[in-house]
């Protein structure tokens, strides 16, 4: 099964989270309605809500308003760590657009990011289920630790492959794997599907940073709606970039830290990078990393007992083409 398979099927649910989003961004202040609407029409793929929906109905709830409402609230939260990341980040462009603070200022970026997070808070305190409402801010708690260990590590190399797990667990892996648990729960699924699903949306979330750290070095710019070597110009020292430093002499190494504090590198100085990234197949190695994740995702849910275990196919789809659409045309050794 394809992702076009998954969207698809979920073609109706997903208008429905799409009227939620346009409906619940609506505000007297202009400025709100206005940037949430660029950005919200910016092309995203929706998969975080595309979770929750398979997953409830995965645990035997259709996907009826309430399981609707709680995708747009994830993805409003998805959306303000976007907006946010992009302030700390000063990034100029996101699937292939200009970003927020680009286009309206670093202030507008922030000050939308957290009408997006208080209008998520007051979604789900109409319905007060205390137990979705601590397992949301639980993650978004440690997504926010993530983003603070990224930028305080931010142009250091003395750090562990471990700690750079630690950082994609918590930055991406974490919102991933509620978005999966938040079906569950709707759906007041057993606490063995529960973790199943929280176990799945785990390592799913890992596979797809470290895809997308992978492609940051070799991908395709129309696929990225970035250029690649964003992370390596923004002194992001992602899994590839570790990798070949510790497999690099000393002469290489005092080469990456200069590259790494110097906040004007070059497009060359960027090629110089990935010709050696090349030669280490350190890319290689964090897409074979991701495929270990991405496998044991997929083998967590096959050994799962649930209600409707169709659906778990459409889960797999979705990590399988998260994973293959940057890398199909790669090979993998
Ligand atoms: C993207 O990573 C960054 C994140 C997924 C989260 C970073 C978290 C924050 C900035 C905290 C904000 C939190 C809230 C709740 C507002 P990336 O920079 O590797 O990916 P990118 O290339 O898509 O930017
Ligand atoms: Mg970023």
């Amino acid at each position: 099964m394809d992702f076009n398979a998954v969207t698809r099927r979920f073609k109706e649910e997903l208008v429905r989270v799409e009227e939620s989003i346009r409906k619940n961004y609506e505000s007297d202040v202009p400025l709100i309605p206005g940037i949430s609407s660029y950005l919200m029409s910016g092309g995203g793929k929706r998969v975080r809500p595309l979770l929750t929906l398979i997953s409830s109905n995965l645990c035997g709830r259709e996907a009826d308003d309430l399981v609707v409402k709680h995708g747009c609230v994830i993805e409003y939260i998805h959306s303000a760590t976007l907006l946010h990341d992009d302030v700390v980040d000063e990034t100029t462009i996101r699937r292939g657009n200009e970003t927020v603070n680009s286009k309206w200022g670093s202030d507008a970026s922030i000050l939308v990011g957290d009408f997006l997070i208080s209008r998520a808070i007051l979604m789900l305190a109409e319905d007060c289920n205390p137990r979705i409402i601590r397992a949301i801010a639980e993650a978004t708690k440690i997504l926010v630790e993530g983003g603070i260990l990224e930028y305080t590590h931010a142009r250091k190399l003395e750090i562990s492959k471990k700690h750079c797990l630690d950082v994609i667990y918590r930055k991406t892996a974490s919102i991933i794997s509620v978005s999966c648990q938040m079906g569950a729960l709707l759906a007041d699924a057993s606490e063995e599907q529960e973790q199943a699903l929280v176990s799945f949306g785990n390592d799913f979330g890992m596979a797809f940073q470290l895809v997308d750290d992978a492609m940051d070095y070799d991908g395709d710019e129309d696929l990225l709606g970035k250029p690649p070597g964003t992370d390596f110009k923004e002194g992001h020292v992602t899994f590839p970039l570790l990798h070949l430093y510790q497999n690099s002499d000393r002469a290489m190494q005092n080469k990456i830290e200069s590259f790494i504090q110097d906040e004007n590198v070059s497009q060359k100085d960027f090629e110089f990078i990935l010709d050696n990234l090349r030669e280490t197949k350190s890319v290689e190695y964090t897409l074979n990393l991701a495929r270990e994740y991405l496998d044991r995702a997929k083998n967590t849910l096959r050994q799962g007992s649930f209600q409707s275990p169709e659906y778990v196919d459409y889960l797999i789809a979705i990590a399988d083409h998260t994973v293959d659409r940057y890398t199909a045309a790669k090979t993998c050794s």
